[in-house]
């Protein structure tokens, strides 16, 4: 099986370059990254990303606190595209598990992608909530937990082997910290894994020897010297 290159970028100028790209399957956004891009009004920004992606998928979150907003923006976000992923927080602000939001969204049929799991009872208590026959991602934070010194790898194992024999769930690894997570993600069967452009970009250039390697690094040190005028 393959694991699905997304893209975690909400830059319309990035959207527009790798919408291109056979590389890049879909694509993921976040509250965060649409600030990042210097997103004004939320509808308008996402709606000229749409005029750009039409068929990747590509999600969309919700910023509500509380589940009744939540509900009320998921059900706006949802009309916005064919494509389009709403993304649900697995709890709000609080704490408080979504579970009420994402089965009525699901049992809609509208396309979720939970976000910000960060362990398998989360995972399990998703899985229950969510539709079988909704197409549904699960995202989970690899890298936000590597930065707390958490392996991610176990609970990527326990919610691939809960959701492999269901085609409508899967399971993404999302907060990619480096090229390498790419290979995890691929040992792991994992469905899809996001990341930003520059790991990308990176991924693109698998391959390179080790010969070669260790000589553009060396060349990479002279250059400085050299720029930086090193005398001794
Ligand atoms: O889009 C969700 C996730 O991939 C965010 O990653 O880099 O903010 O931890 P990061």
């Amino acid at each position: 099986m393959k694991t699905k290159i997304f893209c975690d970028i909400a830059d319309f100028k990035t959207i527009k370059f790798f919408n291109k790209k056979s590389i890049v399957d879909g694509f993921t956004t976040n509250p965060s990254l649409m600030r990042l891009a210097g997103a004004k009004n939320y509808k308008d920004y996402s709606l000229k990303i749409l005029k750009v992606c039409k068929k990747k998928p590509i999600s969309f979150e919700v910023f509500a606190d509380e589940p009744k907003e939540m509900l009320k923006q998921a059900y706006k976000i949802n009309t916005w595209g064919k494509n389009v992923y709403v993304k649900i927080p697995v709890v709000n602000s609080k704490g408080l598990f979504m579970g009420s939001v994402i089965k009525e969204l699901s049992d809609k049929g509208i396309k979720l992608n939970i976000t910000a799991v960060y362990t398998y009872e989360q995972t399990t208590k998703i899985y229950k909530s969510l539709n079988k026959k909704t197409k549904s991602i699960i995202s989970i934070f690899a890298g936000r937990m590597a930065d707390k010194g958490k392996d991610p790898l176990p609970i990527f194992k326990k919610s691939i082997s809960l959701t492999k024999k269901n085609k409508n769930i899967e399971i993404l690894w999302a907060s990619t910290r480096e090229a390498y997570n790419y290979i995890q993600a691929k040992q792991l069967k994992c469905n899809i894994i996001t990341m930003p452009p520059k790991v990308i970009n990176q991924i693109s250039s698998f391959g390179k020897s080790f010969k070669s390697m260790t000589v553009d690094t060396v060349k990479g040190f002279l250059t400085d010297s050299k720029k930086s005028k090193f005398r001794l």
